[in-house]
């Protein structure tokens, strides 16, 4: 503890999601987060939040706004997740979740961004591991990388320090990003996200970019333009997920 907590207090990295303490920015911020780097998130954030200050006008926004908005993070998803969970908590009218299960009843959210929100906007000693703090927990305790999620979990929530939760895992993963890198450690990360060349991300996202340019796009044109064997399938899953819909043949937003 005192190593990590030692080297933060000198080497913290300044980032807008440390200065606040509410749990809906919190919660922007590591969605964003989930998959995309820091750097590029941080401008995201930034501008997210001055167009969706409270979790009342996110769920009051326009679908394709906030596609539009997320061009460039990633997984368009994501974002619509974000939405659901907004709509939901507004729906419920009981302010902000503040317990573990109260938050994993949300729709689109795992145990990770969960108690994340939880240390960050509560402070609540829970333990958070993502790829960072997982490679910090296992280099500084010579733990075996093979060691089980759950069993790291415990390991991770008997380091948390009292009434110090929001900062340790702040130091933690700062430490896992600048002083114990994959690159340094050798620890290999759990998840690797693949190549997007040709993947169906790439389809997906594609997709999204055309038809918030063009508005609606046949389904032949979109085949076509966006080549792909399971291009049918990806579609479907798309209809599914809420991201485009199908109107007299145009398949639209
Ligand atoms: N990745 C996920 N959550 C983070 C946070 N709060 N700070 C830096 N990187 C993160």
């Amino acid at each position: 503890q005192d190593k990590v907590l030692v080297w933060y207090a000198k080497h913290q990295r300044d980032l807008p999601w440390r200065k606040t303490r509410d749990p809906y920015k919190i919660l922007v911020s590591e969605v964003m987060l989930q998959q995309t780097q820091v750097d590029r998130v941080v401008k995201y954030y930034r501008h997210f939040l001055m167009k969706y200050p409270t979790l009342i006008d996110l769920a009051k926004a326009e679908k394709v706004e906030l596609l539009s908005m997320w061009q460039g993070l990633g997984y368009n998803n994501r974002v619509l997740r974000l939405q659901q969970m907004a709509l939901e908590i507004v729906k419920r009218k009981k302010g902000f979740p503040q317990k573990y299960e109260e938050l994993l009843e949300l729709p689109g959210i795992g145990p990770y961004t969960a108690r994340a929100v939880l240390a960050f906007a509560f402070n609540q000693e829970v333990p958070v591991v993502d790829t960072n703090i997982r490679r910090v927990l296992i280099v500084e305790l010579g733990i075996d990388e093979k060691i089980e999620v759950k069993e790291l979990e415990e390991v991770a929530l008997r380091c948390v320090p009292m009434g110090r939760s929001c900062e340790w895992h702040n130091a933690l993963m700062d430490y896992g990003a600048l002083v114990a890198t994959a690159h340094v450690t050798g620890v290999e990360s759990l998840s690797k996200q693949g190549v997007f060349e040709g993947s169906t991300r790439q389809v997906r996202s594609s997709i999204v970019k055309y038809l918030l340019e063009k508005k609606k796009a046949t389904l032949k044109e979109l085949r076509e333009k966006f080549m792909h064997e399971e291009f049918d399938a990806i579609v479907a899953k798309m209809m599914k997920e809420g991201l485009v819909k199908e109107n007299e043949g145009m398949l639209m937003l």
